[in-house]
C-alpha cells in the first residue's frame, strides 16, 4: 500500500486530496503548518491509515522530520503531493511591488515545494522510483490584472515541474502539475462578491467553478500506475478556462 505526503492537508482541497487518496487505499500523511490532526483523525475515524504531521513548507528541518514519521510510521514514502500555497493579502500589481510579500509568496510556493522535492527525491530514490504532483494555478498559464506575485509563483511551479521531471526521471520518479481554475470553496469564500462571480464564471466555458475533488481525481491520475510514463505535464482544471480564446 502506497504512502503519499499531502502539504497544505487542511485547506479546502488538501483535505479533498487526503480523502480522495485515503479512499483509494493509499497510507496519507497529512502535513500543514496548521495543525492537521483533525483531519487525519476524520480519516482514521472512518478506518483508513493517516496520520498528521505539523509541516512549514519553507523550513527544510521541517521536511526532514515530516520524511522521519512517514518512514518511522509507514516505512517511506512514496509520492507528494504539494497543495500548500498562500496569497498576497489583497491584489497586487508590477506597478506597486511589495518586496516583503513578494518573498513570502515565492518562499512558501516555490522554495517550499522545492525543499519539498528535495526532501523525498532520496527516499522515492531508494525505493526504485515514485510520483510527485504539484498543484499550480491557470495564473500561471495566462494573465490576470491581480495577484502578480501569486501568478508569478505558479509560473515558478509549472518550470520547476518541468525541470524536475527531466532531472529525477532517471530515477524513475515522474513529476507533473495540476493548474486548477477558481475553485468552488474560495469563490464562495468571503471576500468574493455576487460581481467578481458573475465576472469569473463568463470566462469559463462550463460556466461554474471547479470542485476540489475534481482537482483531486486528477491527482490522483498522476499517483496511478497507468500514468508511470506520463511526467513534465501540465493538466488544466478549470472547465475549459484556458481553451477559450
Ligand atoms: N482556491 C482557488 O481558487 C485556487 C485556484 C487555483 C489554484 N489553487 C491552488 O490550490 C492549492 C490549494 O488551495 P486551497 O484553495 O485549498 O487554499 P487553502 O488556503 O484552503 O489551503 C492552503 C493550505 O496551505 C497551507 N500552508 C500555507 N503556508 C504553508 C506553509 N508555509 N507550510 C505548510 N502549509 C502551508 C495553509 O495552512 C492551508 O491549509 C494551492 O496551491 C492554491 O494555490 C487554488
Amino acid at each position: 500500500m502506497s504512502v503519499v505526503l499531502v502539504t497544505g492537508a487542511a485547506g479546502a482541497m488538501g483535505q479533498e486530496v487526503c480523502s480522495l487518496l485515503a479512499e483509494s487505499g493509499k497510507r496519507v500523511v497529512c502535513a500543514d503548518i496548521n495543525d492537521p490532526s483533525a483531519v487525519a483523525q476524520g480519516l482514521a475515524g472512518r478506518g483508513h491509515d493517516a496520520i498528521a504531521t505539523v509541516l512549514d513548507v519553507t523550513d527544510p528541518g521541517s521536511w526532514c522530520d515530516a520524511v522521519a514519521q512517514a518512514r518511522d510510521r509507514f516505512g517511506g514514502v512514496d509520492a507528494l503531493v504539494n497543495v500548500a500555497a498562500t496569497v498576497t493579502d489583497g491584489p497586487d500589481s508590477v506597478l506597486d511591488v511589495d518586496v516583503a510579500e513578494w518573498r513570502r509568496v515565492l518562499d512558501v510556493n516555490v522554495i517550499g515545494l522545492a525543499l519539498g522535492m528535495s526532501a523525498v527525491a532520496p527516499a522515492l530514490r531508494r525505493s526504485g522510483g515514485g510520483r510527485i504532483v504539484n498543484v499550480a494555478s491557470i495564473v500561471g498559464l495566462r494573465g490576470n490584472a491581480t495577484h502578480a506575485a501569486y501568478s508569478a509563483s505558479k509560473g515558478g511551479v509549472i518550470a520547476l515541474t518541468r525541470q524536475a521531471a527531466v532531472a529525477l526521471a532517471p530515477y524513475r520518479i515522474t513529476v507533473n502539475c495540476v493548474a486548477p481554475g477558481v475553485m468552488e470553496k474560495a469563490m464562495l469564500g468571503k471576500d468574493t462578491n455576487t460581481e467578481d462571480r458573475a465576472q469569473w464564471l463568463a470566462g469559463v466555458p462550463f460556466a461554474r467553478a471547479v470542485r476540489e475533488i475534481e482537482v483531486a481525481r486528477a491527482i490522483d491520475y498522476f499517483l496511478a500506475p497507468e500514468a508511470g510514463i506520463v511526467t513534465g505535464q501540465v493538466l488544466a482544471v478549470d472547465g475549459g478556462r484556458t481553451a477559450r480564446l
